[in-house]
């Protein structure tokens, strides 16, 4: 068609093509890529052409049935360009969703506030380290999002419940929490104190309970919510766990998502569990301290050594776990809850 406009306006078809584009958008100027002179100028012939309506239309008429590639084939723009393609609103999967990620400084805390972002929505970072706390959110901002930090001791109910105060007062509504914050540390069976104890519960156990309860107050209200607990594989009984403490207290939150879960269905509230494998973190990195401490042995032997027992010999980045969390948190696991998914290369089965 392009060729007949061309014969007929003693034209080439690229500069029907220019002389087109022209006359959609004069004040934008198309760049052709030309590598030769007699192109460039043949191109450049382009602009001195003019298009009846009659011409326009016949046109259109063809340009509307062509199929656009590029924009639609994000990943071959990626590798002509290198740069990563924006993803389209349409394809985010929490697009304008209020998050709350507990323990978002660093960590796998971190990389799921990030991943949320990325997906489209705005977060609330309640975490007790200040200054991490206060990076997360400005890396939320980044990604065109707002980011707020509400300093937050997870273990503390008041501070639990003023944070999601806070977290409503400013967004005027929670749609998803993502109960991360947790702590751990390398401890034999006969090492454990009643203070390990108390410590580990009242964050990973006590703290994940109450901060469930007030924001399903919350999400009630709005008869709409996803909540997602970080367990362990260790609160299934996983046996290289690192303390017999922390595995109780993540067996606790797996008990709890399931019973949440059935209570919260009524309102429209998915609970659901993440059990991770070894991931690297600040938690990973302070546990391989320990076992290079106690055992006199390397840091890379500490880590070859849970490698080594992983099927899939791999431990797991934030990233894998910011996968299934964004999928939990998102509309595409609707009818999934009360579940406890394991991410851990394969060591445990259920
Ligand atoms: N890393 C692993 O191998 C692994 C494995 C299984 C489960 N998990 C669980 O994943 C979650 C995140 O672990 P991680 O490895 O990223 O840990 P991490 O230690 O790297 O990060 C934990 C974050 O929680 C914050 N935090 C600690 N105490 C807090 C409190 N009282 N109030 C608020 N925030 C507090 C810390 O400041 C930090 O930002 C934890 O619940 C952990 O038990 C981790």
């Amino acid at each position: 068609m392009l060729r007949t406009i061309a014969d007929r306006k003693k034209a080439t078809p690229a500069q029907i093509a220019l002389a087109w584009l022209l006359a959609q958008k004069p004040w934008i100027v198309p760049i052709p890529g030309a590598k030769k002179l007699e192109r460039l100028e043949e191109n450049i012939g382009g602009a001195a052409i003019e298009l009846t309506s009659d011409d326009l239309r016949e046109i259109e008429s063809v340009a509307s049935s062509i199929t656009v590639q590029g924009a639609r084939d994000p990943e071959r723009l990626q590798r002509m360009t290198g740069l990563e393609p924006e993803r389209e609103d349409s394809r985010m999967l929490l697009k304008d969703k209020i998050a709350i990620v507990t323990g978002g400084g660093v960590g796998i805390g971190k990389a799921i506030a990030l991943r949320y972002a990325k997906e489209g929505a705005h977060i609330v970072v309640a975490e007790i380290n200040e200054v991490t706390g206060q990076q997360t959110a400005k890396e939320v901002s980044a990604h065109d999002r707002h980011g707020l930090f509400v300093k937050t001791d997870m273990s503390s109910l008041s501070h639990i419940d003023a944070m999601v105060e806070k977290a409503v007062e400013a967004f005027g509504r929670i749609d998803i929490l993502m109960n991360n914050a947790g702590v751990n540390k390398q401890l034999n069976f006969f090492e454990v104190t009643e203070r390990d104890w108390d410590w580990i519960h009242s964050i990973n156990a006590k703290g994940l309970f109450f901060c469930m309860q007030a924001v399903a107050r919350e999400m009630a209200k709005n008869n709409y919510g996803k909540i997602i607990n970080l367990a362990s594989i260790g609160g299934k009984g996983f046996r290289g766990t690192s303390n017999i403490a922390y595995a109780g207290s993540k067996g606790a939150v797996i008990a709890m998502t399931r019973i949440a879960a059935s209570q919260l269905a009524p309102h429209n509230i998915n609970v659901n569990a993440i059990c991770p494998g070894a991931t690297r973190s600040e938690m990973y990195d302070t546990i391989i301290r320990q076992i290079v401490d106690r055992d006199k042995i390397t840091e890379a032997e500490a880590i070859a050594r849970i490698d080594v027992s992983i099927p899939l010999r791999r431990s797991n980045t934030g990233d894998d776990i910011a996968n299934i969390a964004a999928f939990l948190a998102s509309e595409e696991s609707r009818n999934i809850t009360g579940q406890s998914l394991n991410v851990d290369g394969g060591l445990m089965w259920d």
